[in-house]
């Protein structure tokens, strides 16, 4: 679509990929931020500069004065932006009950997950309200409704991302911003790079979960990646402040 410009944070993770390649064929500029995977981000920007222009940074979202300070690069004072797909996030890799948690890593996980999504909107908010018509789409997780087992600084980050899209479509309903959260069950993605332990608990966890998922299967990317290009479009014009479930029929 012509002078229209989403951003996707998580570019380089595995969902945000596949949204970012499915985004190429709908904006017309798409700005793509990923943190540690330089490379995949590189990568990514030459596969899909064919479809649209795409502008890359890598940024720490838990840093709020980098994070405005990298956006600010490229922004100028026309810049009008469409949608906003939030995926970047850490995941509960600790496996702790919350009783034996380390303070530090449940202070790291909601300052990213949590306090990087209100840094977003803080810093991207004034560039929404401009445009003709905005949406934002934050990923939370269907955990953020049934906790998490050994998990609880993720699920507890992911239930305040759902609350704060919920409080932006109250404030900013009248600047035409729609907001909607994703909250996706088990996903099926490349597990390669997780640590043994981490990936143990997560196969457990998906074992166990698949038996009561009614569709009998986890979900894909790109079931994700569609419902999130849908509600970050002009096709979604009345659905706001509302938490999507994607997981098969599970909650
Ligand atoms: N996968 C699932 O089963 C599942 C289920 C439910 C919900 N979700 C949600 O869906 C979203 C995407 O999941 P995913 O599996 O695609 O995640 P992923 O592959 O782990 O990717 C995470 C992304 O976040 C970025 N990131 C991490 N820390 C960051 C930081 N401090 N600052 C900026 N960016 C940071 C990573 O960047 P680099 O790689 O460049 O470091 C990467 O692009 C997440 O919000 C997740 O909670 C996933």
């Amino acid at each position: 679509m012509k002078n229209t410009t989403a951003i996707i944070t998580g570019a380089t993770g595995n969902i945000g990929s596949v949204i970012a390649e499915m985004a190429s064929k709908e904006f017309s500029t798409l700005i793509l931020c990923g943190f540690k995977n330089r490379q995949k981000l590189q990568k990514l920007k030459k596969k899909l500069e064919s479809n649209c222009t795409i502008k890359i940074f890598s940024s720490d979202i838990s840093v709020f004065y980098s994070l405005k300070g990298n956006f600010g690069k490229i922004f100028t004072p026309q810049t009008k932006i469409n949608a906003l797909i939030h995926t970047a996030s850490v995941r509960s890799d600790d496996v702790l009950p919350l009783a034996e948690t380390d303070t530090k890593h449940w202070e790291n996980t909601l300052k990213t997950n949590l306090f990087g999504t209100y840094y977003l909107m803080k810093i991207l908010l004034p560039y929404l309200r401009k445009s003709d018509w905005a949406r934002v789409v934050l990923l939370s997780s269907s955990v953020a409704k049934t906790g998490l087992k050994n998990g609880s600084a993720y699920a507890a980050s992911k239930a305040g991302v759902s609350n704060l899209a919920k409080t932006l479509s109250l404030e900013e309903g009248k600047n035409g911003i729609l907001f909607n959260t994703i909250l996706p069950g088990p996903v099926e993605i490349d597990d390669s790079h997780f640590d043994k332990k981490y990936n143990e608990f997560r196969k457990k966890y998906y074992a166990k979960i698949l038996n009561q998922i009614p569709l009998s299967r986890l979900a894909t990317t790109h079931d994700v990646a569609k419902l999130t290009l849908f509600l970050a479009s002009q096709k979604n014009s009345y659905i706001t402040g509302q938490e999507i479930n994607i997981s098969g029929g599970l909650i």
